[in-house]
């Protein structure tokens, strides 16, 4: 493997951590919206986009579309009255899973995708089973070739789907495949995922005709057209959820603002167990770090549980707790690559099946870890500001998939982290 050159985040753990962040527009939400401009010719504009690479990998793949993609001052304009290609090329969906969004409505609008299969990730197998039998459901011919999901259809038909397993990604594709369907589909076991009710809303927006927006009951009627629409993306909850733990890490009160609280309902009661004391106004929630941080298990699950994109970072706060906890997985069995890299920092975790058992320690101690994915890099920044002496974060890049700018807003709390250039491996 040839060496190539990257960023880190040099930490000087420790510091305590008071003040005001302000959280960004949701990632996952940014990447459905933008895909669901594919349904209909003319101009969006998605007001509170992040600025983020995975932002950037979904603008450039929907460029290779010939749609117009322009993101300013937080405001990305999409114009799609130029859109003539229907192919999501290896090159970009290797970068990044949501590509996949492409899918259900490239195939209703044009009456044909070719989308590459995306393949593992850096925690397993993620398959999408479930994306390809709606299609079907609603009378796509798909064809899987040489790596491509290759779909066609006339135009497609209404269906009754129901989803063996509450899928964020699948629910979304099948939705922005129906809205443009001939007559009814039902969606049942849909994903309430927050991100998945906003994509509703902004299809609605968009003259969809969509019943039970926010329950796992969706009942769309086709419509003829869609027209174009605006709409301001929600905050993202699990960057918000990384900066309350990042708060009751640091000994101080931190404030968040523009966050919808109700989203942030399952780790904030996480938090109160474990003795840190949260305000909560209509969008900001304030949190005051516990003198001693209790152990408190949590089990990830699908939306109102407790977010699997959570998992590691709570991980990192119970590494410093005063007992034991275990951290459970139940839906990436195997999303503990974060746990050899902690353990490198002096925290006592043993993983067992799906299911992290971390003995809290009062002393983690700096060193260099490496992240293989998003949630684990944040994970490691988190265990990084308490850990005594220097940590650097090497691959910083993943970081910058899913958190705007994050050693500037922890450093404006207090922190001494620094992104410096180049490291080598
Ligand atoms: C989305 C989020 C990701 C989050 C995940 C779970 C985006 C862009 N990404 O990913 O950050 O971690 O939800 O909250 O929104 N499954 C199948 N077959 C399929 C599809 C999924 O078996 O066709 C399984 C998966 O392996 C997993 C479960 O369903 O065990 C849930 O995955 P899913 O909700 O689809 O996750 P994503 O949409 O990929």
């Amino acid at each position: 493997m040839g060496s190539f050159i990257m960023d880190k985040f040099v930490i000087n753990g420790g510091k305590p951590l008071n003040g005001t962040v302000r959280i960004s527009g949701a990632k996952n939400s940014t990447l459905a919206l933008m895909p669901a401009a594919l349904l209909s010719s003319g101009v969006f504009h998605l007001r509170n986009t992040p600025v983020l690479r995975d932002v950037n990998t979904m603008a450039a793949l929907l460029r290779t579309m010939g749609m117009g993609v322009e993101l300013n001052e937080h405001v990305l304009t999409l114009n799609t009255t130029g859109v003539d290609r229907y192919e999501a090329p290896y090159e970009h969906v290797k970068k990044m899973r949501a590509s996949i969004y492409v899918l259900g409505p490239l195939l209703a609008r044009y009456g044909r995708a070719k989308v590459s299969l995306p393949g593992g990730c850096a925690w397993g197998p993620r398959p999408v089973n479930l994306h390809i039998e709606a299609i079907r459901k609603l009378g796509a011919e798909v064809d899987l070739k040489e790596g491509y999901i290759i779909a066609k259809a006339g135009r497609l038909n209404g269906a009754r789907i129901h989803f063996d397993i509450s899928s964020v990604g699948a629910t979304g594709n099948t939705l922005m495949a129906a809205v443009l369907a001939r007559g009814t589909t039902v969606i049942e076991n849909a994903a309430i995922e927050p991100e998945i009710t906003q994509l509703a809303e902004f299809l609605i927006t968009m003259g969809a005709r969509i019943n039970g927006a926010g329950t796992s009951r969706l009942e769309i009627e086709g419509v003829d057209i869609l027209h174009a629409a605006d709409i301001e993306t929600i905050p993202d909850r699990i960057e918000a959820g990384t900066f309350l733990v990042a708060g009751a890490l640091g000994r101080g009160t931190v404030t968040l603002t523009g966050v919808r609280p109700a989203h942030l309902a399952a780790v904030m009661a996480k938090l109160e167990d474990a003795g840190a004391h949260l305000t909560i106004g209509p969008d900001t929630v304030t949190l005051k770090a516990p003198p001693e941080l209790r152990p408190v298990d949590v089990t990830a699950n699908i939306y109102p549980g407790f977010p699997t994109d959570m998992q590691a970072q709570w991980t990192a706060l119970m590494a410093v707790a005063n007992g034991t906890s275990v951290v459970t997985d139940s839906i990436y069995f195997d999303r503990f690559k974060h746990i050899p890299e902690m353990i490198r920092l002096g925290a006592d975790i043993e993983v067992k099946d799906n299911a992290a058992i971390i003995r809290g320690t009062h002393h983690l101690a700096g060193a260099k870890v490496m992240s293989t994915d998003l949630r684990a890099s944040a994970s490691l920044i988190l265990a990084g500001l308490v850990a005594e002496g220097v940590t650097e974060v090497l691959r910083v890049y993943h970081l910058d998939r899913g958190y705007e700018g994050i050693e500037k807003k922890i450093r404006a709390l207090g922190a001494d982290i620094e992104r410096v250039a180049g490291e080598e491996f």
